[in-house]
């Protein structure tokens, strides 16, 4: 049965469920203490969780709520505004973010848009600038016109010397929107 898109007010209701169950926020559960080193357990903090600070023990996503609805919201304009092509996501750990990816293609009813996810899966390497720039220098050229680049990292230094050198490289002065302490975005 197909809801007209009018009436479909449970699309966004879900979609807001999703996203909660994706990153627990609503669910908490514990993270870990990454600054003893010892993978002892800590109690839920919801100020962490929300921008994306902690190493959830069962959140199936670490980039917290704030960066969550920021997807959510570039996935649904970039459908709204028929902006063409895939979603990607490179570096997806549990893999959360693509589900709601995914989420968001189905409750539109997209069919011909593929979610794709690329990760070594072999945990987290020491960070260079080489990875940023390489994925950086092989899908921007595949990015459509006003499409949106999300960067996770950006607090990293070598990620942000990766992104910020790409930017001055290939002369992208589309202005950067800063969506919590290490997210930020632009348009192509
Ligand atoms: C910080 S986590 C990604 C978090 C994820 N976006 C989320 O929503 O929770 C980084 C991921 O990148 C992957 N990764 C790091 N370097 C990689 C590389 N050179 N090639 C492929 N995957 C890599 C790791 O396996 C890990 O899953």
């Amino acid at each position: 049965m197909t809801i007209p898109a009018a009436n479909n007010t449970a699309a966004p209701r879900y979609l807001d469920l999703l996203r909660h169950a994706l990153c627990r926020d609503h669910f908490p559960d514990a993270r870990y203490d990454m600054s003893s080193g010892s993978l002892q357990l800590m109690p839920f903090d919801p100020a962490l969780r929300a921008e994306g600070r902690d190493w959830p023990l069962e959140a199936v996503t670490m980039v917290g709520t704030k960066r969550l609805e920021n997807l959510q919201t570039c996935c649904c304009t970039a459908l709204e505004e028929e902006i063409p092509g895939d979603f990607v996501e490179t570096g997806v750990w549990r893999g959360g973010c693509g589900i709601l990816m995914r989420a968001v293609l189905t409750t539109t009813g997209d069919e011909t848009r593929k979610v794709w996810l690329f990760d070594s899966f072999a945990g987290l390497p020491k960070p260079d600038v080489k990875k940023t720039w390489l994925v950086l220098s092989h899908l921007y050229p595949r990015v459509s016109p006003a499409g949106f680049v999300v960067i996770d990292d950006y607090a990293l230094p070598t990620c942000k010397a990766a992104v910020d050198n790409f930017r001055a490289k290939h002369s992208i002065h589309s202005p950067i929107t800063t969506i919590d302490w290490s997210g930020i975005f632009w348009r192509k």
